[in-house]
């Protein structure tokens, strides 16, 4: 069974990221390309600044909401950030809960959507692929963003314009393969 989890970055009141982390894992569950689809809402994870004593290289976790933290991203198979961009960069929220682990991030594929004004958040998602290739997860090369995104939610609901639906799409399927590339060479080692 492989599942994908959907991180939503922006734990801000009144954040795009919500709805559009949303559409996203409805049109991946529409896809059928995972068995599973889950959202993983960093708003709703509620990590404090990094508080562990020790590096997480070692997995030796002292306090609960870094275990259980921990137990979701393991679970992962591959995983999309879905992260605004705040000053050219991704929300500090992302870099603290990519802090927190280490092995739970390798090898597991990785996809991002970036949104924001003009440039979508291209200067947020190249931050986003250095830090899961210093990860070692292999990085999807369908990512893409949503310029100018703003118009495109309203009452809480995100609404795709032409080619949204399609960029999703062919992110999930992809995911989907490097997951199965990931198991062969897993069983072929
Ligand atoms: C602190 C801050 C900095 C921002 N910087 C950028 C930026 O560098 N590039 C951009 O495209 N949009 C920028 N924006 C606009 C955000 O893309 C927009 O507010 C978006 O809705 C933020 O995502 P969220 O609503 O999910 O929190 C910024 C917004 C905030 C609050």
């Amino acid at each position: 069974m492989s599942t994908l989890k959907i991180v939503i970055a922006s734990t801000r009141p009144g954040r795009l990221g919500e709805p559009i982390g949303r559409w996203l894992a409805e049109r991946a569950r529409q896809q059928g390309s995972f068995d599973r689809v889950e959202i993983l809402d960093l708003a709703a994870v509620d990590l404090p600044m990094f508080d562990e004593p020790h590096h997480p290289r070692t997995g030796q976790y002292v306090h609960p909401h870094t275990k259980a933290w921990s137990a979701e991203v393991d679970e992962a198979d591959a995983l999309i950030f879905v992260s605004p961009e705040y000053n050219g960069f991704p929300p500090a929220t992302l870099f603290n809960a990519v802090n927190y682990l280490h092995a739970e991030w390798t090898g597991t594929p990785l996809g991002v959507l970036t949104y924001g004004a003009g440039g979508g958040g291209a200067r947020a998602r190249a931050q986003i692929e250095l830090l899961g290739g210093y990860l070692t997860m292999p990085i999807a090369r369908s990512n893409f963003g949503l310029a100018n995104v703003f118009g495109q939610v309203a009452d809480g609901t995100f609404t795709p314009v032409e080619g949204n639906d399609e960029s999703a799409a062919a992110l999930v399927d992809e995911l989907a393969t490097l997951v199965r590339e990931r198991v062969l060479v897993g069983e072929a080692a």
